[in-house]
């Protein structure tokens, strides 16, 4: 006789192991936004690098925009909220961005590029996301693709919690952004106030959500009550449990299988080794820093 053993998974609940609120920082050429995270010391994000903030009505915050400048090794995930911005690349290519939509660009072997907002008023509030790519594809052929509101599935959950999925999937609902190479998961979750809900996430990824709107318990022991502009990084296991009381919550979360690689990072360019990034540096002051040519 054959026995057979069925394993049933222990649930194990993932505890909040650090809360930061976003700091408040100025890129491009004079931006004034606020850092989430990129490059923190003694917590390990990986596969992601950076999550920038940008949030204001007044113009004289964002108008100077991001000119031109290079990316190599890593990709990019620019989420508008609210407002409008202007891609262009070294290559020809071209695109506008608004409230609702998503550009997605793998800087691969290189780019040089501007963002530019194109608006004088109003409210702005948009995320950038860096994510690393494996060395293996750090040279990679550079691409970017711009993604209309209609592309953004949105799942409800007993009308309480709604999940917008921008990329990776839940409930069998994939988001457009697809073939980011380190395959993450990014949601844009809605939860009602005085309401629960869970998230089941494999337990080697890395696990954290920033804060957009409200507040929330992000772990069983509630010790907790986290508001608007805060990053929140778990510990390991296989499910998120958060829990609202009296606001409504929006939060970003993002999970990921780490790469496990090392991270040679100097600005806009990301490598495993330094003479990596004094390769790419000369080749920007030599003009040989694009090796890909590609349009869309
Ligand atoms: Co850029």
């Amino acid at each position: 006789m054959k026995l057979t053993i069925k394993y049933r998974m222990e649930n194990i609940d993932r505890k909040v192991k650090y809360i930061a609120k976003s700091v408040p920082a100025i890129d491009g050429a004079g931006v004034r936004l606020k850092r989430a995270f990129g490059n923190l010391r003694g917590v390990n994000l990986d596969p992601f690098l950076l999550l920038d903030d940008i949030h204001s009505n007044d113009p004289s915050d964002f108008i100077a925009g991001f000119p031109w400048h290079p990316h190599r090794g890593m990709e990019t995930v620019s989420y508008l909220v609210h407002g409008k911005f202007e891609h262009e690349d070294s290559l020809g290519n071209k695109g506008t961005i608004k409230g609702g939509e998503i550009q997605w660009m793998t800087a691969g072997s290189g780019i040089i590029h501007q963002e530019m907002p194109v608006q004088y008023d109003g409210l702005i509030r948009g995320f950038q996301l860096w994510v690393n790519l494996p060395s293996k594809h750090k040279m990679m052929k550079p691409r970017y693709q711009d993604i209309k509101r209609a592309e953004i599935k949105d799942v409800a959950i007993d009308n309480s919690v709604s999940v917008k999925v921008l990329a990776g999937s839940y409930n069998g609902v994939s988001g457009p952004v697809r073939d980011i190479i380190s395959d993450p998961t990014y949601l844009d979750i809605h939860i009602d106030q005085e309401n629960t809900f869970e998230y089941e996430v494999p337990t080697d990824h890395t696990a954290m959500l920033y804060v957009l709107e409200g507040e929330g318990y992000f772990d069983k022991t509630r010790e907790k009550l986290v508001g608007h502009d805060n990053l929140v990084v778990f510990d390991e296991g296989n499910r998120i449990s958060m829990q609202t009381k009296d606001k409504d919550l929006r939060f970003l979360l993002m999970t990921g299988k780490p790469i496990n690689e090392p991270v040679a990072w100097q600005g806009p360019i990301v490598m495993n080794t330094q003479d990596e990034l004094r390769q790419a540096f000369g080749e920007l002051q030599t003009g040989n820093f694009i090796k890909h040519e590609y349009r869309n």
